[in-house]
């Protein structure tokens, strides 16, 4: 295993009626900047059950965060965050408000000349806005982790930046509020929490037993309770597994010790940056390519995978790898999620912009070895054209 410092401070309040504890996870903060997305909370009541808990609070809204949170409207807040003196930020919503508030957070404290370079530029920053989180959609680990994702409109950029100080103070886990969601948007969360474990996961071994048993364990959860919602939304106990499984999937206990990947994240971010399709739909169409023109290095821990991921007992490891390859593709198709380019109208022509794209920014050498170049994203995505 390698070294590691593991550290996350999040308090998670999980199940049912746990917005009560607003009242004293805010006790210490008066200039509260409300932040949500394009509505759906005022239709599913969520709206009207936080206003009633923050009665003797100073409240601003700042509602209207998209998907993909773009770094035009959150100037927006930035600015009105400034001026109303905020103390704390109350993000409730999926990972595009929860990372929006995030980049909030620290745009109102950066000093420099423009906080997009944080992202753009790496430029380190030493304060930041608490916030605390309401989470409405299980996906992307926002809720528990310092990271978060920002779309620039105006350069067809999406770029991630992170820091602990961006970790939520507190989330509010509340399986309930999943049952509003549409089809789809669980489909975009099984896909991604899957893909968020297979990313600290198949790379190569390092002898991490814990690591290895936990993310076989959770790809398990998220197949059979995933599947479990989606033929019955209104299943608590299956709604509660995936919930906590996707928010396991990427707060920094399966990252601890191990290698990690993250190629299949960093192409899709390109594919929505250029063409706006859904992140889990860009990882739906990554990862089975990925996988399976990395396969001869990955090839351990593809084997690990068959075997305890999707109880594939043949003798022939390569049979056995490609058997799990294909069944991961068919899982995302019986979510109702496809996993080809042209599915979603994107052309060849794409491939070399992608590529051009990556090559720009100096991410020209992804995966675990670092050895992910150009030529080989190229053969990924010819791969899955
Ligand atoms: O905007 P509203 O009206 O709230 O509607 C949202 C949105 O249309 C809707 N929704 C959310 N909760 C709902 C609901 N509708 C009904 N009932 C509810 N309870 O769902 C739609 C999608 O929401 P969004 O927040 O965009 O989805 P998700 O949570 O999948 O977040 C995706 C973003 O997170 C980034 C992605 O790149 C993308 O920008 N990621 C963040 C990560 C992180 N911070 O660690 C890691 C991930 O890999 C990912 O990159
Ligand atoms: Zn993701």
């Amino acid at each position: 295993m390698e070294n590691f410092t593991f550290y996350n401070p999040v308090r998670i309040h999980f199940g049912k009626n746990q917005f009560v504890n607003l009242k004293d996870e805010l006790k210490n903060y008066k200039n509260i900047l409300f932040t949500y997305g394009k509505g759906s909370i005022k239709k599913n009541g969520i709206y009207d059950r936080v206003i009633d808990m923050l009665s003797d609070k100073n409240i601003i809204e700042f509602g209207g965060i998209g998907a993909n949170p773009e770094y035009e409207t959150l100037m927006r807040a930035v600015e009105i965050g400034k001026n109303e003196n905020i103390d704390f930020i109350l993000a409730v919503g999926g990972g595009s408000v929860i990372d929006g508030s995030k980049f909030i957070a620290a745009a109102i404290d950066y000093q420099g000349d423009d906080p997009w370079n944080m992202l753009s530029k790496y430029e380190k920053f030493d304060s930041a806005i608490k916030i605390g989180t309401i989470l409405t959609l299980p996906a992307t680990g926002s809720e528990m982790n310092g990271g978060a994702v920002i779309t620039r409109v105006s350069s067809k950029e999406k770029l991630a930046f992170g820091s602990h100080l961006l970790m939520p103070v507190f989330s509010i886990l509340e399986p309930e509020v999943m049952y509003s969601l549409p089809d789809r948007q669980i489909s975009n969360g099984i896909i991604d929490a899957f893909v968020h474990t297979i990313e600290q996961y198949i790379t190569y071994p390092v002898n991490a037993a814990v690591q290895d048993a936990y993310s076989a364990a959770l790809l398990k959860v998220i197949i059979n309770e995933g599947t479990k919602v989606l033929e019955n939304r209104l299943n608590y106990d299956a709604n509660a597994n995936l919930m906590w499984a996707a928010t396991m999937a990427l707060n920094g206990l399966l990252a601890a010790g191990v290698p990690e990947d993250w190629s299949t994240h960093i192409i899709g971010h390109e594919i929505t940056a250029l063409y706006g399709i859904d992140h889990a739909q860009t990882l739906a169409i990554v990862l089975p390519g990925v996988l399976s023109v990395m396969k001869e290095e990955k090839s351990e821990k593809l084997l690990h995978f068959a075997q305890n991921v999707w109880d594939i007992n043949v003798n022939d490891s390569n049979v056995a790898i490609d058997m799990a390859i294909y069944k991961t593709e068919d899982f995302f198709h019986s979510l109702g999620i496809k996993t080809r380019l042209s599915d979603y109208d994107i052309p060849k022509s794409a491939i070399s912009k992608i590529c051009a794209k990556l090559e720009n920014k100096n991410f020209i050498k992804l995966g675990e070895n670092k050895n992910i170049n150009p030529k080989i994203v190229e053969k990924i995505l010819i791969s899955q054209k």
